[in-house]
């Protein structure tokens, strides 16, 4: 596996790459690898001929009060597990890099990025699209693979595809979860055994949902009210969205049908967690 770093070194490499006739798939990452990121390279690898894995931790797509500062990393650990899931390119760009002095464009979303956690980070979707568009030009891929963990995130990316006729097929891969069903994310390290523990209410407020649709209740309000009290049972939660929506365009729905999704962000001490689903059998 190569280990690159500069911008123009990745080009360079793409094009060597394309001129040979080969395909490629792009794994967008910010590193600290878990089983997620991992069976996302393991798709990219079946949809292309070489994997490039691109670990770079966006500034522009935190906002101030966030966690960009301490964000866990672990660059030897994450080059190990790429190695090892036969990736061709780790492409880990500095910040300078990416950012250099003078640069101003971003990638402007519409309604998409408004709901969900559009409306809790200011600026976040704008921050994630433009460092996928450079990616994108960056590596050319031919197919980029994304989790339905970042759901709107893959939402929004599938839709600035379509507009601006990008070049480039989008793979969602399901969310990969621990056994007891908490959804992986980078972000996990930061809880403490009793925050770990109350953040399971998340995938239990999921599997509430599933039984109750199962039962015949397709009411949203209802589930709701449902999932709000479930959530409470569990200490030191403050939820910040629990929404109920259309999985394609993402606004609210006031019934549960075969494409909506429950889409939910709590807080769990300073940690920001999110997890979601969709609620029918076989959706
Ligand atoms: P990051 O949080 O590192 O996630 C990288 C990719 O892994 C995303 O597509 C995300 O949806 C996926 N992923 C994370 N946890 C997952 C899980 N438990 N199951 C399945 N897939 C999972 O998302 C980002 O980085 C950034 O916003 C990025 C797209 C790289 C732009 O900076």
């Amino acid at each position: 596996m190569e280990i690159i770093r500069s911008t123009v070194e990745m080009a360079n490499w793409v094009d060597r790459l394309l001129v040979g006739g080969r395909t490629i798939g792009l794994v967008p990452t910010m590193g600290y690898f878990h089983a997620g990121h991992l069976s996302l390279m393991r798709l990219a690898a079946q949809e292309a001929d070489q994997v490039v894995v691109s670990l770079f931790v966006n500034p522009i797509q935190f906002g101030p009060q966030e966690d960009l500062g301490r964000y866990p990393h672990d660059f030897e650990r994450d080059a190990r597990l790429a190695a090892e899931e036969s990736v061709a390119v780790l492409f880990a760009p500095t910040v300078a890099e990416m950012y250099p002095a003078g640069f101003q464009s971003r990638l402007k979303i519409g309604a998409l990025a408004e709901p969900l956690c559009g409306r809790q980070r200011p600026g976040h979707f704008e921050g994630v699209a433009t460092v996928v568009a450079k990616l994108f030009n960056l590596v050319r891929p031919s197919v980029a693979v994304f989790g339905e963990k970042d759901f709107q995130q893959l939402a929004i990316i599938r839709q600035i595809v379509r507009d601006l006729n990008w070049r480039v097929r989008i793979v969602g891969h399901p969310i990969v979860r621990e056994a007891d069903g908490l959804a992986m994310s980078s972000r996990n390290v930061y809880l403490s055994p009793e925050e770990r523990e109350s953040a399971l209410c998340l995938h239990e407020a999921l599997e509430l949902a599933r039984k109750r649709v199962r039962d015949g209740c397709s009411a949203v309000r209802q589930l709701k009210d449902e999932i709000e009290q479930s959530i409470a049972g569990h200490g030191g939660v403050d939820v910040e969205y629990i929404n109920f929506v259309d999985q394609y365009n993402l606004t609210d729905k006031s019934s549960v049908d075969r494409e909506t999704v429950l889409a939910m962000a709590i807080r769990v001490g300073r940690t920001r967690l999110i997890d979601n689903g969709r609620l029918f059998e076989g959706a």
